[in-house]
């Protein structure tokens, strides 16, 4: 049974059924409950996204963009972004534009303009057409040094010019090994959203991505993925609020493929992917968008 199925069954027994008072409700059964009215109600609709790193020139970014078009349109069950370079952006806008393909940036600066040679600020990603950008990636962290502190100006900044961020949190495989996995994570939460108030912290969405699973072909299996994700909802529900956290959307990132994405979907604390090599393909970016639905 999948855990829609199973909720809904629980609901059933429990208020519905003779036995409806047939004494204390499980543990976790209401807050199960609350995940499922939150899915249910499009509350935390799906979310497949495609983060293109440094793939894909401006003919190439349109190109898959005109194929997959007709696949969001067809995809009612969760939203469909794609990530190009900030080369191909403005293009990539322009052919989404009126589509249900939404277009993100891979980074941001947090200063409206500047002398900061190279970067790009939020208000150009707007202006180039984008809605959403990826915050805080770990090749960012990793390559570029990317702080908390950074990561945190980045998100007001985004906020501030009206894009959705995706944020990303994940632990490296010594970290994991060492049993830092939420020490990390939290020190990442609250360093990376500090100072956001509940009605910020809801236009955001949080990418789980464990460093060791990035392109390696390692996958955390759902179970993994699924306890990361309840212990940053944890956390969320400390800092925001409960209604807050049950309606934050946190995608899973780190080797997605079309074989492992319905089981990683199936859990219900995963509400989406961020994928990257998956989503560079046609065929496989649209395998991944109707990934298999219990
Ligand atoms: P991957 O990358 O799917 O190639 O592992 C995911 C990401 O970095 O967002």
């Amino acid at each position: 049974m999948s855990w829609q199925q199973n909720v809904k069954f629980e609901c059933y027994e429990r208020f519905r059924s003779p036995n409806r008072n047939a004494g204390p409700v499980e543990p976790g059964f209401y807050s199960r409950a609350a995940y499922f009215l939150a899915r249910t109600n499009n509350m935390r609709k799906p979310v497949i996204a495609g983060n293109w790193k440094m793939y894909k020139t401006i003919a190439e970014a349109v190109d898959f963009i005109e194929k997959i078009k007709p696949v969001a349109a067809e995809a009612g069950h969760c939203e469909v972004i794609v990530g190009p370079p900030f080369t191909a952006l403005s293009a990539s806008a322009a052919a989404a534009k009126g589509s249900k393909v939404s277009v993100a940036a891979q980074n941001c600066h947090w200063d409206k303009e500047g002398a900061h040679t190279g970067d790009i600020s939020t208000g150009m990603l707007r202006d180039a057409g984008c809605t959403h950008v990826i915050i805080g990636h770990s090749e960012r962290r990793h390559d570029c040094g990317e702080t908390d502190e950074q990561v945190n100006k980045k998100v007001k900044a985004a906020l501030a010019a009206g894009l959705a961020p995706i944020f990303c949190v994940g632990e490296t495989l010594a970290e994991r090994e060492s049993s830092e996995t939420e020490k990390v994570l939290e020190r990442q939460f609250v360093g990376g959203l500090a100072g956001l108030t509940p009605g910020d912290f809801s236009r955001i969405m949080i990418a789980y991505e464990p460093v060791w699973a990035i392109g390696t072909g390692r996958t955390a299996t759902p179970e993994m993925a699924a306890d990361a994700h309840r212990f940053l909802r944890g956390l969320a529900r400390r800092q925001f609020g409960e209604q807050e956290a049950n309606g934050v959307r946190i995608l899973y990132g780190g080797s997605v493929k079309p074989d492992n994405v319905g089981a990683l979907m199936a859990q219900e604390e995963i509400d989406g992917a961020l994928v990257g090599g998956a989503s560079l393909k046609v065929d496989s970016f649209r395998a991944l968008v109707n990934y298999p639905r219990g």
